[in-house]
């Protein structure tokens, strides 16, 4: 049997993996900023990731949401402090687009409602209704266009207004920082914006954090940014270091039912141990403080180098665009400099490190990223 060919491969073959470095079958080390695509949030094989997968996986790794599982418990009081909601409730799940899919779900529950605003560029996943509210035509099949789904530009707070006064919104769905779409900083204002006209017109928001979120800007939401509560957060990459776990964040306004939500998975014991050490390391290295200090630094340093178009971003979320004639210089980072970092499309370097990524390994980041500017 052959692999499905659905990824275009580098000709890599990881087999080690410690804190920001991978090394290859040729014994190859690479510097990771790329996370295997902002997944790795506490380090590659951090001890204390290990030690409580293994010590889990000792006792029982998996049953299904029949049964009490103290550890979900443990998580969620976990989560709502270290994401400062203490009073919202958590459904867990197993990656960005299953959690999107139940947001918009929860919506639609909620206030009886079909239409969803979501943005130019967005990327929220490709389950059936993730990939509806996604900007992309090439990875929406027939069966998922739908009607219900409106488009508004991105930071147009006009276009905002006018969308919720001619139709019955169900939902807003937006990334705080667009991902995919080459990273684009949602403005406070339109965030502010979104929360007031849901406000208005008893309609969801729902932040897919999916990305942006679990501390990656220096905040745990970058939606905390503008100050404002969405009613839905959305998470995942980040949440398990690699082990699959997703959750939605979910205000009080919006009540449980029993069999309203659920899945075979989601929320097992595995899921929890690895979740639930994610935090305690976010917590105990004050890794949101250090995502915003080497942030800054990486941002602030990336500002003084030639040749760059723009460098947008917040904490360890950082796009870099560069010009037509240096589409180059993302593959030479690999190749020459063993450098991981991630693209987007047309000539955007996405850089999505581990939270506790030193400035040092900053800077061998920037003295490549030099050279290549420079040749
Ligand atoms: C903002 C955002 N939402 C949702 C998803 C989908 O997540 P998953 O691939 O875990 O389904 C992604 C994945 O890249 C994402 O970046």
């Amino acid at each position: 049997m052959n692999l499905f060919d659905v990824y275009p491969l580098n000709d890599i073959t990881i087999v080690k993996a410690a804190g920001a470095y991978v090394w290859d079958d040729t014994d190859q080390k690479y510097l990771d900023l790329y996370g295997g695509h902002a997944v790795i949030s506490i380090g590659h094989t951090h001890p204390h990731y290990v030690q409580r997968l293994t010590d889990q996986l000792h006792k029982v790794g998996f049953y299904s949401n029949s049964i009490k599982i103290p550890l979900q418990v443990e998580l969620a009081e976990k989560l709502g402090k270290v994401s400062g909601k203490e009073n919202y409730q958590l459904f867990l799940c197993n990656s960005g687009a299953e959690a999107n899919e139940n947001a918009l779900k929860l919506a639609s529950f909620y206030n009886g409602r079909k239409k969803i605003i979501a943005f130019k560029k967005a990327f929220h996943g490709r389950t059936s209704l993730a990939v509806a509210v996604t900007d992309n035509p090439n990875i929406v099949a027939p069966v998922n266009q739908t009607d219900n789904v409106i488009f508004c530009p991105f930071n147009d707070e006009a276009a905002l207004e006018t969308t919720f006064k001619s139709n019955d919104i169900s939902a807003v769905i937006i990334e705080g920082i667009q991902g995919v779409g080459g990273i684009n900083v949602a403005s406070n204002n339109f965030l502010q914006k979104i929360r007031n006209l849901c406000d208005e017109y008893d309609a969801v928001y729902i932040a897919d954090s999916v990305q942006c979120g679990y501390g990656r800007t220096g905040k745990f939401y970058s939606h905390d940014h503008s100050g404002v509560n969405a009613d839905i957060y959305t998470m995942a990459k980040g949440m398990g270091n690699g082990f699959p776990v997703a959750g939605v964040s979910i205000s009080p306004k919006i009540q449980p039912k029993h069999f309203m939500l659920g899945t075979t998975f989601g929320g097992n014991h595995l899921a929890c141990a690895a979740a639930l050490s994610v935090l305690e390391i976010i917590e105990k290295d004050a890794l949101m403080n250090n995502a915003k200090e080497v942030g800054d630094y990486l941002i602030t340093e990336l500002k003084k180098l030639p040749k760059i178009k723009e460098v947008r971003g917040k904490g360890l979320m950082i796009g870099i665009e560069l010009p037509e004639e240096l589409k180059e210089v993302k593959k030479n980072l690999l190749f020459k400099h063993k450098i991981f970092t991630g693209e987007a499309k047309p000539n955007v370097i996405r850089l999505l490190p581990a939270l506790n990524i030193t400035k040092v390994e900053a800077d061998i980041f920037l003295e490549a990223l030099n050279v290549e500017l420079k040749a």
